[in-house]
């Protein structure tokens, strides 16, 4: 395998630069292919079936360019299409969901979790049945939110109306004390400051894509293909509209100014 061959990352949407942004900042040799699918968001309402089908289509793409390892930084395709994606590729695909569990258990001194994520993660019930593994007397509480998703995806709301859904939304959180937040879902990180500011010092948040881009690291150093950091290449697709994939993107990835428009089925 080529150590500077990219990585390939990819995502319903703009939510997953939350990874791409984690995974340079800590690899910042490393060049990375991105996919959004933004002409097919959202994932998470969508019928299981359907999820792998883009899945699988995706990840053909990315394997076509030639990448060395895939990131499934959506929590909705990790938690229900893992099971296809990893045996079908001949490179290491890795979503988000272990590791954030293993990242995560060690956090909660109470053994209270709470997991914020779209309906298709709540659904699978993909974290409750990681933290069982990890720890069977940790505490999962799940609240599914598509809205949020949404409103965040289509950079509207405003800052106040994202802010009332949000206080409003995470309550269950507040009522059964957790003290771990898991930002489940690729667009929520966008929210983290907020998140703090709404759930004080009682809850630690955390972002999936810190624990998957550690994975990333570990991965590549243990198979020995680290970037030598030849002219590292950033390039990003949409299925959809690049002027708001732009103007989303860029407030979540400072410095994205180029998209390229890719046609899936
Ligand atoms: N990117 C998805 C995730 O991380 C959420 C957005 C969607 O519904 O497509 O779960």
């Amino acid at each position: 395998m080529n150590n500077d061959a990219p990585i390939g990352i990819f995502d319903s949407g703009v939510g997953g630069l939350t990874v791409a942004k984690e995974v340079i900042s800590l690899l910042p040799n490393e060049s990375i292919i991105y996919v959004g699918d933004d002409g097919r968001f959202p994932y998470g309402p969508r019928p299981r079936e359907e999820v792998r089908e883009f899945a699988c289509e995706i990840s053909d793409f990315l394997l076509s360019q030639g990448v060395k390892m895939i990131v499934v930084a959506c929590n909705t395709v990790s938690s229900q299409a893992m099971d296809l994606l990893v045996p079908r590729y001949p490179i290491p695909v890795l979503g988000v969901i272990e590791d954030t569990a293993l990242y995560a258990a060690p956090l909660s001194l109470k053994k209270r979790i709470g997991v914020l994520a779209t309906p298709g993660t709540v659904n699978s019930n993909a974290y409750p049945q990681a933290f069982s593994r990890i720890d069977p007397q940790i505490k999962v509480v799940q609240v599914a939110s598509q809205a949020l998703v949404n409103l965040i995806e289509n950079g509207s709301g405003g800052e106040n109306g994202v802010k009332d859904f949000a206080s409003k939304v995470i309550s269950p959180f507040r009522e059964l004390g957790v003290d771990v937040l898991i930002l489940g879902c690729t667009h929520y990180p966008y929210l983290t400051k907020l998140m703090g500011e709404l759930l004080g010092d009682q809850a630690q948040i955390v972002d999936p894509a810190v624990a998957v881009s550690l994975r990333v690291k570990r991965e590549l150093t243990e198979r020995k293909v680290l970037s030598e950091g030849n002219d590292p290449r950033r390039i990003f697709y949409t299925t959809g509209n690049p002027t708001l994939f732009l103007k989303v993107g860029s407030r979540i990835f400072p410095g994205l100014d180029s998209v390229e428009s890719l046609k899936l089925k």
